[in-house]
């Protein structure tokens, strides 16, 4: 899907905002602090639940106000809403009309992801992010994960409950076998399509990176770790940290444990790479999953740029925009000056297909395909062509 409409109520410093998408590129420029971020934060929330920024949901109310709102329709006219009543805490998920309540039905519908200037950071800081970024897209991508997940979540939380029973009963013993077996088999069953998903994220990484980052000498590989060493059984693994587990109570190995790192010529990527170049790896690496999750056709993903010109030089961008124009999806794009983006608005302008394009992604990056909006203390407006502030010339829808 594409978001047609979005509105908020309460919602950080953009208070009442209407917005009418582009189903294709949209732009929101301002100064900073302006209400840029505070925009994705509210598409970011629909996605997932919510923000990507913190998380107190309750910070996300405006200042001095008890409830927010927030609520997107789309490009097959359904209606996805989000409400929260911060005085009893309590959030209330509606789509069509018809409450929902679980926050997980919103992921089914609107596949948000979303690349921010800090995101290279956190994706290359710690197993965490990767951890998230993958399993979004296998949530998306193998439609029965989000059930194998969820089993293998219920089971971890039996063995983990098992393990803090610090009284060696044989019954206790009995139960904690019962959980070990059945984690051990959930485990190497996850561990097997998040390492298949894995593989087929890393082939079809290549055309992204020759596009986004054509210095690169060598072929980006993908190293999966499936959360317990490798040549090892799992059961034997927790056999023999038995002790370490009674001490930190929780399961130290299993699929919940997973990384996938990236290298280049058998170092890390983080270690060979600059941060600009970091930062285009990411947005080639969410690209690929990008497309990867339209293909399955369930859901069309929606990507977020948070401050496009941070760490990008020109030609980053001018590669970007390219990288843009093939991908077939709604992208939202901040960025606190037009000038960061004359690149994009000059591609999108003339309508001029590079030769990867297929002749059907030509006919959908013709010219018009875009809208700018202008962003300040909180309030939000569309520009025109002719707005003296948009130096090059821009067409809106
Ligand atoms: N709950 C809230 N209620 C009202 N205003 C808020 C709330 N939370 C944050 N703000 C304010 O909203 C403003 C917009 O923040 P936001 O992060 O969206 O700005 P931005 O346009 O992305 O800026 P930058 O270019 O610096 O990233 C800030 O001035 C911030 O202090
Ligand atoms: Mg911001």
């Amino acid at each position: 899907m594409s978001v047609i409409k979005l509105v908020t109520k309460n919602f950080r410093n953009l208070n009442d905002a209407t917005i009418d998408f582009h189903s294709q590129l949209n732009f929101f420029v301002g100064d900073n602090g302006s209400g840029k971020s505070s925009l994705l934060e509210a598409l970011f929330f629909l996605g997932h639940g919510k923000s990507f920024r913190t998380s107190k949901l309750d910070a996300l109310a405006c200042h001095e106000t008890t409830n927010f709102v927030v609520s997107v329709r789309d490009g097959n006219n359904r209606q996805l809403g989000l409400s929260r009543d911060i005085s009893t805490g309590s959030t209330t998920i509606k789509i069509d009309g018809e409450f929902q309540n679980r926050l997980s039905v919103l992921a089914k519908n609107i596949a948000i992801q979303i690349v921010t200037p800090e995101s290279f950071k956190l994706f290359f800081g710690g197993p965490r992010e990767r951890r998230r970024f993958v399993d979004l897209g296998m949530f998306h991508v193998k439609h029965s994960f989000a059930q194998q997940w969820k089993n293998f979540n219920r089971v971890l939380k039996q063995r983990n409950a098992c393990i803090r029973l610090n009284h060696h009963s044989s019954a206790s013993n009995a139960m904690l076998s019962y959980w070990t077996e059945q984690f051990c088999q959930m485990s190497a069953e996850v561990a097997s399509v998040r390492e298949e998903y894995s593989l087929t994220l890393i082939n079809e990484l290549d055309g992204w990176l020759t596009l986004l980052l054509p210095s690169l000498k060598s072929r980006v590989t993908v190293q999966y770790l499936r959360g317990w060493p490798q040549k090892r059984e799992l059961e034997e693994v927790l056999f023999s940290n038995q002790e370490r587990e009674a001490k930190y109570g929780y399961s130290l190995y299993g699929a919940h444990k997973f990384d996938v790192k990236f290298l280049l010529d058998k170092q890390p990527l983080e270690t060979q790479l600059s941060r600009g170049q970091q930062k285009l790896f990411l947005l080639a690496l969410t690209f690929t999953q990008a497309k990867l999750i339209a293909r399955v056709e369930r859901v069309k993903p929606i990507l977020l740029i948070d401050d496009i010109g941070a760490e990008l030089d020109i030609n980053s961008r001018k590669a970007l925009s390219k990288a843009l124009e093939i991908l077939d999806c709604q992208v939202v794009i901040t960025a606190i000056s037009n000038d960061v983006l004359t690149p994009f608005f000059e591609r999108f302008n003339d309508g001029i297909c590079n030769n990867v394009c297929s002749e059907n992604e030509k006919t959908i990056t013709t010219i018009e395909n875009y809208k700018v909006f202008h962003v300040k203390h909180g309030e939000i407006s569309a520009m025109s062509p002719n707005d003296s502030d948009l130096k090059t010339e821009t067409a809106i829808e």
